[in-house]
Formats: structure tokens, C-alpha cells, sequence
């Protein structure tokens, strides 16, 4: 069985209350109920944290062990060098989410640490963003 595990960076613990015109109304342990329904094949495990350490940490320990990594790491996508480098440093492939479109909102998100070293970048579809970066790797 395919393993890829899905991880969440700092405010995506809100999703469902957080900016729902931006970000929806569903929490993200709703919908991963419904992707993995979707996906009864595959076994999808799941991360989140606020704290940048946290998911270099989890990054590190998920590369020789799963087959692929969906990254959304939120606001540290534009900031962090050692998330980047993190992605850089393991051999799964790793697709970048993101559930707004980040191209049409500030400038400040139209830059990404991680894209340089990513599989592929899945925008702006909402959390469909996810299920088609289940599709990439598949
Ligand atoms: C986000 C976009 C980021 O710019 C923002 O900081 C987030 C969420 C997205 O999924 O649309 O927290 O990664």
C-alpha cells in the first residue's frame, strides 16, 4: 500500500473558523475523513504544527518513509529557508499545496521556499488542492 502523509503548517489547525471566505468552512479532519474515502487504497497520514522546528523535524523523519509528502507549510512557505532545506534534503517527492490562490493575494505570498525543491505546486483550489496532489503522486 501506497504510504503519503499530508503536512499542515502553523493557523491550518483553524481551517473550518479561520478567514472562511478564504480558507472554507470545513475543518481539515472533516475532510480528510472524505479523502480517505476517496482514496481507500492508499494510507494517508497526518501533520500539523505551528512551530517551524516541528515540521523540519517531521519532514526529515517522513522522507524514507513515505512514498510522497503533500506540504502546505502556510505562512513558512514564504519565510523559511529551513523548511526549503528540509525539502531539499530527503528523496520522497514532496507536491506544495495551498488551498487559496497565493498569486492573486499579497505579494509577500507570491514567493515560496519550497517550490524550488518540490515535485510540483497545486494553487488555489481549495482543499481540492490536496485530493488532486493525492492524484500526482499516484
Ligand atoms: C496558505 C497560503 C499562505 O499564504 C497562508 O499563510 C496560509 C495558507 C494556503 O493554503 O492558501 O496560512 O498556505
Amino acid at each position: 500500500m501506497q504510504k503519503i502523509i499530508i503536512i499542515n503548517g502553523p493557523n491550518l489547525n483553524l481551517l473550518g473558523t479561520r478567514e472562511p471566505d478564504v480558507y472554507g468552512n470545513l475543518t481539515f479532519t472533516e475532510f480528510l475523513d472524505s479523502l480517505r474515502e476517496k482514496f481507500p487504497n492508499i494510507s494517508l497520514d497526518y501533520f500539523q504544527s505551528n512551530i517551524e522546528g516541528e515540521i523540519i523535524d517531521k519532514i526529515q523523519e517522513a522522507g524514507p518513509v513515505f512514498d510522497g509528502i503533500i506540504l502546505n507549510a502556510a505562512a513558512y512557505t514564504h519565510t523559511s529557508v529551513g523548511i526549503g532545506d528540509a525539502v531539499a534534503a530527503i528523496e520522497s517527492p514532496v507536491v506544495e499545496v495551498h488551498i487559496s490562490n497565493t498569486f492573486s493575494r499579497e505579494e509577500f505570498r507570491h514567493s515560496s521556499f519550497i517550490a524550488p525543491n518540490a515535485k510540483g505546486v497545486i494553487v488555489g483550489f481549495g482543499l481540492k488542492s490536496y485530493e488532486l496532489a493525492v492524484h500526482s503522486l499516484l
